[in-house]
């Protein structure tokens, strides 16, 4: 679905990522990493926020290199961002319908997508009328995830969704996208690796802008240097 080939890139004369590859199916995916590893930097060439320097990003058969945001969305690539980015003067249900907006195959049924949003997270709907912006952190973080959704993506990638957020509602999070990669495919960055492990197929670390271990996530799990190094055992 989204291959990834030799991409290098970075911040004026700084190189972060350096001949970077990996692949992703129809399957959910992790990328690890210490902080400052380059994981969002990877996430938003991707999304044509950050450009390739080199190297290749193809979706779907399609070169998507240096393509703009817009247009990577409009192939089926949602991105929740590290920092919430939502309208907070707006409503609930208003964010969510900006979501679907700009995205042909997502703005015609985007009631039916709402329904499917509501009952992944029934407070959305309780909520709906209410401002972004004052909704709690945890509940702002469901509405990205939510409004991410809204766009019917083929590829959700999730930056930290689990930052800042309380133990029992991590849980919950995760397995909300335990459920979803049933659906959609899902790459997610992740401080918290011993629960995300739990909720992906497979998983990337990154460190020093280059892939470190690539592998399933029972191997992850029980690797002794992802063991020290992200599990602190
Ligand atoms: N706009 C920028 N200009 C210059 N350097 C940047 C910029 N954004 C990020 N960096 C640098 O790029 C490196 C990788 O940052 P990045 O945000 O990709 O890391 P990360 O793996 O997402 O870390 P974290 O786990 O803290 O989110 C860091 O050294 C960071 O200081
Ligand atoms: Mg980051």
């Amino acid at each position: 679905m989204l291959t990834i080939e030799k991409l290098t890139s970075g911040y004026g004369k700084l190189t972060i990522l350096r001949d970077l590859t990996m692949n992703i199916d129809a399957e959910s995916v992790g990328l690890f990493g210490p902080n400052g590893a380059g994981k969002t930097t990877l996430i938003n060439a991707v999304l044509g926020i950050n450009p390739a320097w080199s190297g290749k990003i193809i979706f779907h058969g399609e070169d998507i290199t240096g393509l703009p945001t817009h247009e990577v969305a409009r192939r089926g690539i949602a991105l929740v961002p590290q920092e919430r980015e939502l309208f907070p003067s707006l409503s609930v249900v208003e964010n969510l319908e900006l979501g679907a907006a700009f995205i042909p195959h997502a703005k015609d049924n985007w009631e039916d997508t709402l329904e499917e949003v509501y009952s992944l997270f029934p407070i959305l709907k309780e909520r709906a009328k209410q401002p972004a912006g004052t909704m709690s952190g945890g509940q702002q973080r469901m509405l990205a995830i939510g409004r991410a959704l809204m766009a019917k993506p083929k590829l959700l990638i999730l930056d930290e969704p689990s930052l800042g957020l309380q133990p029992s509602i991590v849980n919950e999070l995760f397995t909300i996208l335990h459920d979803m990669k049933k659906k959609i495919a899902v790459l997610v960055t992740e401080q918290n690796v011993r629960e995300s492990l739990r909720a992906v197929d497979r998983g990337y670390v990154l460190e020093n802008g280059m892939i470190a271990m690539n592998d399933s996530s029972d191997k992850l799990a029980n690797d002794p240097h992802v063991l020290e190094a992200y599990l602190g055992i």
